[in-house]
């Protein structure tokens, strides 16, 4: 195999320098923090965290977000203070937003370089203390998921969401390094890309009179005409491009109506899907820990300051797992010969293992975490368990199906190379139960130009449930989506 390198001539990292100037209004704590404490006038907007007061001085913790740490605000009632600063000051609690004046100074506090020395005061908001849910003190997780309109407001969710940003950029940034075309799929599709039927409906009929009436439903009345379901996955239109681009991904939410309660699962998931032609199950596996490896570089690089927050409060040692998993050698192992190790396991198991069943959560996790110490990729899967696109070996029961597993969490990846013969693959999805006229678009693709190809998906909020140590994949999206739950 010939391997190609691509070398850009510029980096598309983000590489802010001092000198680069923005035409925004305010100033970002994050910047204010690395400046000089030369006495310039600044002005801070953000929201209190803590109120702190001495005799004669005022303390202020304000956070904007921007980055983990907040600025202090530090008002010296010996140098005076204006009537309207002290009106201002009792209206201060936590949570309330403000600006703030003052000027940039050393700060003599430890564990910070520089303070505001306050001038003047203005609240925007206040955030009576009687109400205002956020106090000072530590709030559990489940309290937090209760008012997740709130709740970014936090160290930690705060934190989630500016890696949940991070990551988001590093993805495109690695497959834009290696010329991948990011295509949009649809949202709304009338084919079920997984087979396993387990999706949301889209219609406009009216229920309700269709239950009274009693009678069959009629789809040509509905607004697309036919029955139409949101989306599993992106693949099969991502198929179609990358059979005309070479290589592509989609980056997008998928739907699954799977009832499943755990803190692995989602009903609404970002799902990150690159497909590139004239690949085989080899090159993906070459393409998915490369991926993976660079997603955890980026983390321990770009966000250094919120993996320290997450390895000190979330889950000690999680710096070192991601640095180990960085450079480790992924394992590969075929799934007849992972089920052989599972198998001398076997009385440890809640589910037995056997050839042919689908891996469970704790396999999964026996096997990267007790047999191999680091993540490894199982191929070559059973047939009947998995979907009808993927491309059968030789042996007429396996199909080149890759899964990534990692320790401490279990499948992050899932893959494939697809059947790119037009019979085989009209063959399956007839066995599979399904429909050969509803894939007749995705059938062209072997019927014109057909090529070998193949493609994985990659869970991202399993990936962030990982990168950050989150125990619960609730915790890891802004608006969760499970269920019986979707309030906000
Ligand atoms: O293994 P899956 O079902 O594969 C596909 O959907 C393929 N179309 C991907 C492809 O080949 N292009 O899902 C891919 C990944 C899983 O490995 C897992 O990380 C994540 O999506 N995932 C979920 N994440 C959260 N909640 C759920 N209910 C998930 N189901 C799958
Ligand atoms: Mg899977």
């Amino acid at each position: 195999m010939i391997v190609y390198k691509y070398y850009i001539k510029e980096p598309l990292t983000l590489n802010r320098k001092s000198d680069t100037v923005f035409t925004m209004k305010t100033t970002l704590i994050k910047d204010i923090l690395v400046s000089k404490p030369d006495g310039r006038e600044v002005t801070i907007y953000g929201w209190v965290r803590t109120k702190r007061e001495t005799k004669n001085l005022v303390f202020i913790q304000v956070n904007d977000g921007s980055c983990f740490a907040s600025i202090q605000i530090t008002l010296d009632r010996d140098k005076g203070i204006s009537p309207e600063t002290e009106a201002a000051l009792k209206r201060i609690t936590t949570g309330a937003s403000i600006e703030a004046k003052g000027t940039l100074v050393p700060s003599p506090a430890s564990g910070q370089a520089v303070e505001v020395s306050g001038i003047a005061i203005e609240v925007l908001g206040e955030a009576p203390v009687d109400t205002y849910p956020l106090q000072k003190k530590n709030h559990s997780l489940e309290f937090l998921r209760e008012i997740q309109h709130l709740r970014p407001r936090t160290n930690t969710f705060a934190a989630v969401a500016r890696m949940r940003s991070q990551m988001s950029y590093a993805i495109h940034v690695f497959f834009q390094e290696r010329v991948f075309n990011y295509v949009h799929t649809p949202l709304i599709t009338a084919s079920d890309c997984e087979g396993a039927g387990e999706m949301f409906q889209v219609t406009t009929l009216d229920l309700n009179r269709i239950a009274k009436e009693g009678k069959p439903v009629d789809y040509s009345k509905d607004f697309f005409g036919k029955p139409a379901n949101l989306t599993v996955a992106g693949q099969l239109e991502a198929e179609t491009y990358a059979t005309a681009l070479s290589r592509v991904y989609t980056f997008g939410p998928t739907f699954r109506a799977e009832n499943s309660n755990t803190t692995r699962h989602l009903s609404e998931f970002w799902m990150v899907e690159p497909e590139v032609a004239f690949n085989d199950l080899d090159a993906n596996m070459d393409l998915a820990e490369e991926f993976v490896k660079f997603l955890m570089k980026w983390a321990l690089d770009k966000c250094a300051e919120d993996m320290k927050f997450f390895d000190e409060r979330i889950q000690p040692g999680i710096i070192s797992t991601l640095t180990a998993v960085a450079n480790a050698d992924f394992a590969r192992v075929s799934y007849t010969d992972a089920m052989k190790e599972l198998e001398k396991n076997a009385a440890n198991f809640e589910f037995k293992p056997f050839w042919g069943c689908d891996l469970q959560s704790e396999h999964e996790r026996y096997l990267s975490e007790k047999v191999y110490g680091r993540p490894v990729m199982v191929y070559n899967y059973p047939k009947d368990i998995k979907a009808f696109y993927m491309k059968m070996n030789e042996d007429g029961k396996t199909v080149r199906a890759v899964d990534v597993l990692v320790p401490g969490l279990g499948e992050l990846i899932g893959g494939s190379e697809r059947e790119a013969d037009l019979e085989r693959l009209e063959k399956r999805i007839t066995e599979m139960g399904l429909k050969v006229e509803d894939y007749w678009w995705y059938l062209d693709l072997r019927r014109f130009g057909t090529v070998p190809h193949a493609g994985f998906g990659l869970g991202f909020e399993r990936l962030l449930l990982y990168i950050t140590g989150m125990g619960n994949i609730r915790d890891v999206i802004p608006f969760p989506r499970a269920p019986k739950l979707a309030e906000f």
